[in-house]
């Protein structure tokens, strides 16, 4: 069997990290090959070294034949390689049709002066956004779509570059349930065509659906490579992990009924836009209340108009029967409202910060006066602080000292749940707090939110992946067009009974 790719013995060593060690990689046609593996593994490194981003320290790529001790951009676009980044990277300010051909536009020459060809690249853009069932008009601008359909973009641009080998670094983390069905509609049509795809998801469930092989990766070191049918996907998780995971995180039922008492009440809340409508919940002491949901049903936006993000027309908050008065996200902070972000990319962490610095950032927010203007700050204490809640999430990092940018995509997440679990709050907003976080990491996190139910914060968590909210939430109010639209107590509450209150037209 002749492979796409070859990658022999891999090692890629940064200052102070090993990333990689002697990891050994290779990818058939048509087959999809999933790398699997903890945040931090290795993963997003192995696969950047095929887009010529990485240098290897050491090791070797074969490909057609020839072997490279590295490949540059050039190289990698010539071998046909197309890598789709865990962040997209498609630019927002161009069309469809110009993000298919950046850098490489076709101009013609009208009396004497050279053009962008605009007729070529739109037609052919349409032919490859046919393939993949991307119904727009190549000309319309990639702000104004979707994230589902920017993928579907980067897919088309990796078609037009006519790829033989794509890279998927977590596709799915965004995507809707509909719309993760689109793309595996879309990988499969690929794989008749002889692509090779390495795929990197932290949704196990998803390897049965869509992989054929699977080599897991730990430290930075090989594991194993195994066939997808031969295997449940639980045994994959020893590999992974080398512990036991526990998988449920109900709180007791009793216990809730018992203490019965309201510690966050939301009355009827609307936002100025209307994308929530009519909100009412109650979140009780030692209760974990989820919000499902489909992507877009208004659950984040809800959520940002309590937490003064985003105006609200009506609507009132009551921590503990006392009502708060909230203007922006600077009152909600003081008042004991803590946000875990969606949107990570643009609201997340500071670039140039390290882990302690970032670390500390909402609680010096919430010390100083002045909106934010005034504040001490204490080095030593941050640094503390910073330690433990790298020790509590399981943080792979060198130190603190690391910069925060440096760290693996699930990383860098864990440092900014981190930098909220820091401050005091009463009422903690998780929305889609596990995205991009390995299997053993989010049992964490769960057993986290469950000791601060259990101590009497309000936790609420939006999120998309059904399995998390059926294990971790006693309480799922679920959302349809910016409006509740159901709710389900723990023991009743299946994938079903959410999707049936999330879709259902009445
Ligand atoms: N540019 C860099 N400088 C320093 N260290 C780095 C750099 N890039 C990656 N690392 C380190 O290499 C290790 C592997 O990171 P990598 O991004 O490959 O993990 P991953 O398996 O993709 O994890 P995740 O699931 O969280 O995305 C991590 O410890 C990370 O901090
Ligand atoms: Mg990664």
């Amino acid at each position: 069997m002749e492979y796409l790719v070859e990658m022999k013995n891999m090692t890629m060593k940064f200052p102070g990290v090993i990333a990689l060690n002697n990891v050994s990689f290779a990818l058939k046609p048509g087959e999809v090959h999933v790398l699997l593996g903890e945040n931090g593994a290795g993963k997003s490194t192995l696969v950047k070294m095929l887009s010529g981003i990485n240098r290897p320290t050491q090791g070797e790529i074969i490909i057609g034949g020839k072997s490279y001790a590295y490949l540059t951009p050039k190289k990698s676009a010539e071998n046909k390689i197309a890598l789709i980044y865990q962040e997209l990277s498609v630019i927002n300010e161009l069309s469809i049709a110009e993000n298919l051909y950046v850098g490489k536009l076709p101009h013609k020459k009208v009396a004497g002066i050279s053009l962008v060809d605009y007729k070529t690249i739109n037609e052919n853009a349409k032919k490859y956004m046919d393939a993949i069932g991307l119904k727009r008009n190549p000309s319309t601008l990639v702000q104004d779509i979707s994230i589902s359909e920017k993928q579907q973009v980067e897919i088309a641009k990796a078609l037009a570059s006519e790829a033989k080998i794509i890279v998927m670094d977590e596709p799915t983390s965004s995507l809707s349930i509909e719309e993760t069905e689109e793309l595996f509609r879309i990988i499969r049509n690929l794989k008749k065509q002889g692509i090779g795809i390495i795929y990197i998801s932290h949704k196990l469930k998803e390897i049965k659906e869509i992989g054929d092989r699977v080599t897991v990766l730990k430290d930075g070191c090989y594991v194993g490579t195994r066939e997808v049918a031969e295997l449940e996907v639980d045994d994959l998780i020893p590999m992974m992990v080398g512990r036991k995971i526990t998988g449920n995180h109900l709180g007791n039922r009793e216990q809730i009924e018992k203490d019965n008492e309201v510690i966050f009440k939301v009355e009827n809340l609307t936002r100025k836009d209307g994308t929530a409508r009519n909100i009412s919940f109650e979140v009780r002491k030692g209760e974990i209340v989820g919000f499902g949901g489909l992507i877009g049903a208004g659950r984040s936006e809800c959520m940002e108009g309590i937490f003064g993000a985003k105006p609200i027309s009506s609507g009132k908050i009551y921590l503990r029967g006392k009502e708060l008065k909230i203007k922006d996200t600077y009152e909600a902070l003081k008042q004991g409202i803590a946000m875990v972000t969606e949107n990570r990319r643009e609201t997340g962490f500071f670039q140039n910060f390290n882990i302690w610095q970032e670390t500390s950032v909402t609680t010096n927010l919430k010390k100083s006066k002045l909106g934010g203007v005034t504040g001490l700050l204490n080095e030593k204490a941050e640094r503390a602080k910073a330690e433990e809640e790298v020790e509590a999430l399981n943080t792979k990092c060198s130190s603190v000292d690391q910069m925060t940018v440096n760290l693996s995509g699930g990383n860098q997440q864990k440092v900014i749940i981190g930098k909220w679990l820091a401050i005091d709050a009463d009422v903690f907003i998780f929305d889609e707090p596990t995205k991009g976080i390995d299997v053993g990491a989010k049992s964490e996190i769960y057993a986290i939110m469950r000791k601060m139910a259990e101590a009497g914060k309000a936790i609420i968590m939006v999120s998309s992946d059904m399995p998390e909210l059926l294990q971790t939430c006693d309480r799922i109010i679920v959302f349809k067009n910016g409006e509740i639209s159901g709710v389900l107590n723990s023991e009743e509450a299946t994938e079903e009974k959410i999707m049936y209150a999330a879709v259902t037209v009445d």
